[in-house]
Parts: C-alpha cells; structure tokens; sequence
C-alpha cells in the first residue's frame, strides 16, 4: 500500500480505521446482507443510523436541544443561496466578508435579499479579520453571516464575535468539529461534509430551531429548511452513504477523546507548523497570529522559482496536494482532524530539509 500524507483543502484526508471499517462492510453492512448504499433510507436499519448520528453529533458538539439538525444536499454552495431564501426573504442581511467564501456567500445571497457588506478586510487582502468594534451591523438585519474559517486565505475566527440580538449564522464548512464550540451563539452552523465530516455532497446544517418559523411557506418544499426540519432530513431520497460516512467520522471522533481531545491536538499540530514556518528564515505566512487558521496553513517559500521543484519533492516524499489555490498562490498545507501530528512532523522535516537543499 501507498497511502500518503494528503494535505489537500478538500475532498480531504478521512480517518483511517473510518475508511477501513467503510471498505469492511461495502458489501454487507450489519444485518442487512446488502451494502449500506444499497437499502431503503425509510427502512429501520438507516433509520437507526440517522438517529445514532444526530445524538453522536449533539453529543460531541453539545448542541442544545432547541436545535435542530439536518443533513441536507447540494455542498456549501447550494446553502449559501438557501439561507437568504429561508430567513432573509424581503429583508436584508449583514456579511462579514474574510476571505474568498465569505464573498461567494454573500454574493449567492443577493437574489435573494438586500446584502449589507458590514465588515471586510478585502483591502488588507484577507490577511487579517476585521476588529469587531469597527463593524457596521444593522440591527434590524435578518442574520449575521461570517465565515469562520476561510480554507483558502487561512484566517480563523478564534471566538464566536457578539453579534447582539441579530442570530448569527456561520459557514463552517473547513473547522467545524475541529474543537469545543458554543453552539448556542449561533442561529445557523452549517458545513460541506468533505473537510471534517465526510464525503462531498452531504451538507450538515444546525439550526436553532424557532427560525425556521421565519421558512415561507410558498418557498418549494426541497428548498425550504422548515419542511426538512419536519421531515427529519427524509424529504427526499438523502445523501445515504454521505450520511453512513458522517455517522462512521462522528464515532471515530468520540473514540478518540470528543472535541477537547480533538482542538488540543489541532491546535499542537498548527503550532507545530507555524513555529517552524515564522522560524526558518525561508518560508513565511502573512496572516495577523492571532487569526491564523488551524485548519489551512498557506505558506509561501523565499523565492517562487523553488515552487514547483517543492511540490515535486513533496510528492516524491509522500506528501500530497500542497499547491496553494491559484487566487493566492504559493504552498498550503490543510490539516484537519484526519491528518495526524506525525504527518504534519514528516511535512516540518521535508520543509527543514528542502530549505537546507535550497537556502
Ligand atoms: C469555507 C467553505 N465554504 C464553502 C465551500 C464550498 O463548498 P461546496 O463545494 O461543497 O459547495 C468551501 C469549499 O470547499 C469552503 O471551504
């Protein structure tokens, strides 16, 4: 076998022992005598493993039971225009814009609602995120949109900001289930699965349960979050192996110690990472310390002619999809919960060496 260190942005790396055990039952998953892709999504057997997702879910998050939680379709992308529909129809709604997916987002919204730009740190090229106290929030805005963390750019909200009475509504789609959140800050958590939880397609959304009293009820029923709510995620034929691999990560995540466990390695993984980068004299990050991403870590080396002989080298060492998204170039390195702290040692060392090759 020849599995390597894959550092891409997503589709990510998944847990070992969740593939394996995925690879195990393929063909015959529990008492079934089928594969888990191949039974009704109304039958008990995956009716059972929705509902053991969603405690495993509220466990590891502790999210409050006033919460509901979906597991819906159509990626990131396909929520960012759903969410105005459903909560903002006829009124507006405040964007704090970070990064490239905060403005995808905010611009998906616009058919939708009147969008207000309330933040953005474009003109600082997202290298850092705006100070809270500088925010133009309107008070009678629908929600507050930020984007926790952006994969591409590398910044991270450390902390939930205080939004005031206006719900907030947060596009995890590369840190959820990273490390120890408040839920209950949040009006909307949602996030595309292939980062953190699993296979591309699934969209997890968690939504605190009386805005969706706000869903109108001419919206089509697939498009409305109040008629899944109600459906229980089942509206329609869902994402059931998507779901099968989500529910496979959330047990992975609790085997090995729930988010406290998880945020600690993270953040000594991250520190690993840039210790070494702010430290070496030839690589550099331009991201504000105190909102760097733990997820995403873009690098740039000392002279750009080196990218490619790097990425080669990289490659030839194991270490897979470093290139950095072409908007920013450069090198990024994801780390979520599936790469573990000797993949990211095994990166600082081919770095270490490359730079001594190179310096
Ligand atoms: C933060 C963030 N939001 C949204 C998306 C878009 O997700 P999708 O391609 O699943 O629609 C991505 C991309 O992976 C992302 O990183």
């Amino acid at each position: 076998m020849s599995r390597a260190y894959n550092f891409s942005p997503g589709p990510a790396a998944l847990p070992e022992p969740v593939l394996r055990q995925a690879q195990e039952e393929m063909l015959e998953w529990g008492k079934t005598r089928s594969s888990v892709m191949e039974v009704s999504h109304r039958g008990k057997e995956f009716m059972a493993l929705a509902e053991q997702s969603k405690r495993d879910l509220r466990e590891l998050m502790a999210i409050p039971d006033h919460y509901k939680v979906l597991f819906l379709q159509g990626g990131a992308t396909t929520h960012f225009a759903l969410l105005p529909m459903n909560f903002a129809r006829g009124g507006s709604a405040d964007y704090v814009v970070t990064g490239a997916w905060g403005e995808k987002a905010a611009r998906e919204a616009k058919p939708a609602c009147a969008v207000r730009i309330a933040a953005s740190s474009e003109s600082d090229r997202y290298f850092r995120i705006p100070e809270r106290a500088g925010w133009d929030l309107d008070p009678n805005a629908a929600y507050v949109h930020i984007t926790p963390n952006e994969t591409i750019g590398g910044v991270e909200f450390h902390d939930e900001p205080d939004v005031g009475a206006v719900p907030l509504f947060a596009d995890m789609s590369s840190n959820i289930l990273s490390r120890p959140i408040d839920v209950s800050k949040y009006g909307v958590i949602y996030a595309g699965a292939q980062k953190n939880i699993g296979a591309s397609g699934l969209v997890l959304v968690i939504v605190r349960e009386d805005l969706l009293a706000r869903c109108p009820a001419d919206l089509p029923q697939i498009l409305n979050y109040a008629a899944h709510a109600k459906e229980g995620s089942l509206l329609n034929t869902p994402n059931t192996f998507g779901w099968y691999l989500a529910a496979l990560v959330f047990q992975w995540l609790k085997r090995e110690g729930g988010m406290a466990a998880i945020g600690a390695r993270n953040a000594a993984k991250a520190k690993l990472l840039y210790d070494y980068i702010d430290g070496s004299g030839f690589y550099s990050n331009p991201i504000d310390k105190a909102v760097r991403s733990r997820m995403n870590v873009p690098f740039v080396l000392r002279d750009a002619a080196l990218d490619e002989p790097f990425l080669k080298e990289a490659a030839a060492a194991g270490l897979l999809a470093l290139k950095g998204h072409r908007a920013v170039g450069g090198m990024r390195a994801s780390i979520y919960n599936a790469m573990p702290l000797e993949g990211v040692q095994a990166l600082v060392d081919f770095m270490q060496d490359f730079a001594r090759r190179h310096g």
